[in-house]
């Protein structure tokens, strides 16, 4: 007995402990700390109208139902300071300008890419990640920092699994969230701004829906805590986006059958000339824009519904109602086609060595360019770029992503699709199937193509798209086109000095280390500062206070492939080992290729 009641004090003993620590860290979660700037720089990308459309457009996502004035009232867990201001989101890596005051595009002051919508049925105005929060990054150099439109974010948005240390923003989020709801006065505050005249008479029902939205972000971080789903950390600037947005779709929404472990957290791409691409995605899965919009619209918190109350599944022309804003997600992709990518600032980070970047010139042109300089074709309306696509296995970087794609299969059959009726969809496999789809044993890839198919449609004739309009929509009149091959693309390279770290998984840090061979690259670093490295290209990775230690040992991190190396070409090494003069004067090159100083060289 006595054993008995001293290992359940033992027991007791130690959960108290874990609930301190948990404590512990929602009031000082382990965050890098907010050093604001002297200066944001912005470039000639695009024009400030481009600049505001692209930061503040919402695209229909509302995250577990959290309404955009909710967002604004909230305080942190333990004091009265909002939990929404510049300086404290900035610590998640969101993006902010010392200078930013409230405008009619940004009314609640955010971080770019923290938008809002109201749905056609109701009043609600809902918070609205959009697409700019993931696809735009900044330098910082010397105290000044350097916006890059369409660049890569370094931010632990999407990150549901809590950790002891407390450092993502679902977590930071979720105790401000149970201690609105939980400590009266805080609810009464809350309260209060949220409803202002209307309070006495909204009250009750303001409680009762904060409530709903709260549950939502308790069931998620449960789920995909006990289920594992995430266990290779994303830290800063990651997120295994096929899996979460497998999991949303197939799991949350259908079945818990469903859900995967996602294990392959992937890197922002930055967006300049993706509307030429012929393929686009890391691994080339996907080709309209549209529906790789609305794709992404569901992973990151869109609507879609499947089923009626009763719990049967829609059929015909009522498949599938969603929150995704078509003409919203159109008006941000021709937006993104005048996108111009980033040109190195000189008056910043030094100026061009011209005589060695013509060197280099000679070297890309002899080790890169007949995999990053991609054949060119007039179709449709504009130029496609035919994107040479590498096996895994050739190129040697980590296979996660690519085999969880072409691997993993869900149970799709409980939505009872029609398999001709699936003819009828804008969805072009490739290669052609020779057999019938098995909707029990569907890829994600294919899964996904035929929902966003059918939410694709449904969206169309609910914003009144007709037919003529439609091809635009659609993005140059382009099937739903899938494929699943074990590769990943060789995108051109214009600006991609301005894009850190490297790889799809972001496992090298600078472009000089992905250009010497893998036992010269850091095995870890730290990850979550914006602080440039001119001459490296890449960010520091030196530790600072609250740094992520990114480990290339773990699975789905692996540094290896891409290599320059004396040997036989294949399993990683694509290229005759660099010399370190030979390295300097590539980056040399890489830091004015497809930009105005090209062509100033000798
Ligand atoms: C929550 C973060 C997030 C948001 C929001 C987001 N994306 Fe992405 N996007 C990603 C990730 C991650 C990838 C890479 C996925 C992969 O290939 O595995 C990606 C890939 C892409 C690609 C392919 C690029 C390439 O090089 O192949 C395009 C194009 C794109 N996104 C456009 C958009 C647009 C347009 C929006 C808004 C309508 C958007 N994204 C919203 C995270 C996001
Ligand atoms: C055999 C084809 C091939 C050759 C040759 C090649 N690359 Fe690559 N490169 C790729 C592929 C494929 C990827 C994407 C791999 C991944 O993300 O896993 C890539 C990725 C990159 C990236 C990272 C892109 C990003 O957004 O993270 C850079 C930078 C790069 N290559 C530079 C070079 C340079 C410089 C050379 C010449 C010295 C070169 N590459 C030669 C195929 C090649």
């Amino acid at each position: 007995m006595r054993i008995v009641y001293r290992v359940l004090l033992l027991i007791l003993a130690a959960l108290g402990l874990i609930l301190a620590v948990v404590l512990y860290y929602t009031v000082n979660p382990k965050l890098p700390d907010y050093v604001p700037v002297e200066q944001v720089h912005y470039q000639d990308q695009w024009s400030a109208a481009d600049r505001q459309t692209y930061y503040f457009t919402p695209q229909g996502t509302q995250v577990k139902g959290l309404h955009y004035d909710w967002f604004t009232a909230l305080e942190l867990p333990f004091s009265e300071q909002r939990f929404a201001t510049p300086a404290y989101l900035a610590r998640f890596g969101f993006l902010v300008d010392p200078k930013q005051v409230p405008t009619a595009q940004n009314p609640g002051n955010l971080p770019v890419g923290f938008a809002r919508h109201k749905n056609a049925d109701s009043n609600v105005e809902y918070l609205d990640i959009t697409c700019a929060a993931c696809h735009t990054g900044e330098l910082h150099y010397k105290g000044q920092a350097l916006r890059i439109d369409g660049g890569s974010a370094q931010h632990v948005l999407p990150s549901s699994v809590p950790t002891l240390r407390g450092g993502s923003f679902g977590q930071a989020l979720v105790a401000s969230l149970a201690a609105t709801y939980y400590n009266p006065w805080k609810f009464e505050r809350f309260a209060r701004q949220v409803l202002g005249d209307r309070y006495d008479a909204e009250h009750s029902q303001l409680r009762q829906d904060f409530k709903r939205s709260f549950d939502k972000f308790l069931q998620v971080a449960w789920n995909d805590t006990h289920r594992g789903l995430y266990p290779t950390e994303e830290g800063p600037g990651r997120t295994d986006a096929f899996g979460r947005i497998a999991n949303a779709s197939f799991g949350d929404a259908i079945t818990p059958d469903n859900y995967r472990v996602a294990n392959a957290p992937v890197d922002y791409p930055q967006l300049w000339d993706i509307w030429t691409f012929d393929w686009v995605q890391w691994n080339g899965s996907a080709q309209q824009p549209m529906a790789r919009n609305i794709g992404e619209a569901l992973g990151v918190g869109a609507t879609l519904t499947f089923f009626d109350d009763a719990g049967q599944p829609l059929q015909g022309d009522a498949r599938y109602p969603s929150s995704v804003r078509v003409r919203d997600l159109n008006l941000i992709e021709e937006t993104l086609q005048r996108l111009k990518p980033p040109t190195w600032p000189e008056e910043l980070f030094g100026a061009i060595d011209k005589p060695l970047a013509a060197q280099g010139r000679a070297l890309f042109a002899e080790n890169c360019a007949g995999c990053h300089v991609p054949g060119v074709s007039q179709e449709g309306g504009r130029p496609v770029q035919h994107l040479k696509m590498l096996p895994v296995d050739y190129i040697g970087t980590d296979p996660n992503t690519a085999s969880n794609i072409a691997d993993q299969r869900y149970d799709l059959s409980a939505l009872q699709w029609d398999p001709v009726e699936l003819t009828r969809l804008n969805v072009q496999l490739h290669p052609a199937p020779t057999e019938p789809l098995d909707l029990k044993k569907m890829s994600v890839a294919k899964g996904l193509a035929y929902v966003t198919a059918f939410v694709e449609d449904h969206a169309y004739r609910a914003a009144g798209v007709t037919p003529t309009e439609r091809p635009r929509l659609d993005g140059y009149g382009l099937p739903i086109g899938v494929r699943e091959l074990r590769a990943y693309k060789a995108r051109p390279l214009a600006g991609v000095w301005a894009t850190p770290p490297f790889l799809h998984n972001g496992s090298v840090p600078t472009i000089y280390q992905l250009l010497s061979p893998q036992d010269e690259r850091s095995v870890t670093f730290y990850k979550g500062t914006f602080n440039y490295d001119p001459r490296h290209l890449g960010f520091e990775t030196d530790a600072f206070k609250n740094a992520f230690l990114f480990d290339t040992k773990i699975t789905g991190n692996h540094n290896s492939g891409h290599e320059f190396r004396a040997g036989e070409r294949g399993n990683g090494v694509i290229g005759r080992g660099l010399l370190p003069q030979e390295r300097w004067a590539l980056l040399e090159y890489l830091k004015v290729l497809g930009g105005p100083l090209e062509q100033q060289l000798p």
